[in-house]
């Protein structure tokens, strides 16, 4: 029979190296702010330009120089649906490389709580809803992130092949749509919050009277606060072990169009919203069953609109800075 890794729960040492793959990142900051709140004062981090993860030997040589005890992994290369469909190797490619280095270089140096973050888009494309962990590897993927989607299971399958092999009690995480603080804005490449933040805060600032969004506005979507989720991993850190990965998001979701009017009233918009039907709509719906988080005792903090106006408030404080 095989030995099951050593896991107490309890609280990690708060003076012990803690290395976050990505600090940079929308994942990565909120992590580094939550474990700084938290008293964690050993925190690592490295830009891509200092230490680029897809470089090996770069990657075992800083592991051996920093000797973290604890690591999450929220380096990655990520993007929107358009990014993901026209570059799929380089998704493939890249998150591969990523993440074989940093999980073979933590595994090498005895790393002892791993969090590895995933994406709700590992899960089968026709998957029931909510979507229950157990679903992983049970249909096909959505074929324009199958790339994406395929290095991230092959992510979590590398962590539950070390906990059997080596014994490490390293776990894995799948965050819902994430939103906050760092999120990516950019016309190209942004998720459909931030893209619709960008939307109608610019219609405010030109004084146009109307905005027009892709589809008809019903697909329902769940979103999580990137501080809650990063409050939620450090919680299963302390709290959770097991291979099986945990989805983390509300449990809750909305329509575009709701979504739509939350953003509209945060920016301050009051003029008329469009819908192009004649644009695809996606998946009607695509929300996480939480249950097995919930019932670890985590439950998500802040309100979408709470979350959004906060959201509105930093994205503007940015571009009045570039201005
Ligand atoms: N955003 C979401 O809605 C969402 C939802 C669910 C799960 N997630 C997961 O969360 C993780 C992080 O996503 P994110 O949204 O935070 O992405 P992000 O904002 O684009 O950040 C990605 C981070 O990865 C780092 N990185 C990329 N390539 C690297 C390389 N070759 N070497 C070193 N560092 C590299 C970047 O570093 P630099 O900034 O230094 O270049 C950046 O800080 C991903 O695994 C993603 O699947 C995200």
């Amino acid at each position: 029979m095989t030995e099951a890794p050593r896991f107490t729960p309890g609280p990690l040492e708060r003076d012990a190296p803690f290395y976050i793959a990505g600090h940079r990142g929308l994942a990565g900051s909120a992590l580094w702010r939550a474990l700084a709140k938290a008293g964690f004062t050993n925190l690592v981090g490295r830009a891509s330009d200092e230490l680029d993860l897809k470089d090996r030997d770069a990657t075992f040589a800083f592991f051996r120089e920093t000797k973290p005890r604890y690591v999450v992994l929220a380096a990655a290369k990520v993007g929107g649906i358009m990014a993901n469909n026209s570059y799929p190797a380089d998704f493939l490619s890249e998150n591969l490389q990523i993440q074989v280095n940093v999980l073979d270089a933590a595994q090498q140096a005895g790393v002892e709580r791993l969090l590895f973050l995933g994406s709700s888009c590992i899960y089968p494309k026709m998957a029931a809803q909510p979507i229950k962990e157990e679903y992983l590897l049970t249909g096909h993927l959505e074929p324009t992130n199958d790339a994406y989607a395929i290095a991230k299971i092959a992510g979590i399958l590398q962590v539950q092949a070390v906990r059997r092999q080596h014994h490490l009690a390293w776990i894995s995480a799948m965050p819902t749509n994430l939103y906050g603080p760092g999120d990516n804005f950019s016309a190209q490449g942004s998720h459909v919050l931030p893209a619709l933040i960008r939307r109608y805060a610019e219609a405010v600032a030109d004084g146009s009277e109307t905005v027009t969004n892709w589809g008809t506005g019903s697909p329902r979507r769940e979103f999580l606060h990137v501080d809650d989720m990063a409050e939620a991993c450090l919680y299963l850190m302390e709290h959770y072990d097991g291979p099986e990965q945990v989805n983390v998001g509300t449990g809750t979701d909305v329509s575009i169009a709701e979504l739509a009017g939350l953003v509209a009233d945060a920016v301050g918009f009051t003029g008329t919203t469009k819908w192009d039907t004649t644009k695809p709509d996606g998946t009607p719906q695509k929300l996480l069953d939480v249950s097995k988080l919930t019932d670890s005792g985590w439950s998500y903090r802040i309100p979408l609109e709470k979350g959004i106006t906060g959201t509105v408030e930093w994205y503007r404080l940015q571009e009045s800075v570039r201005q």
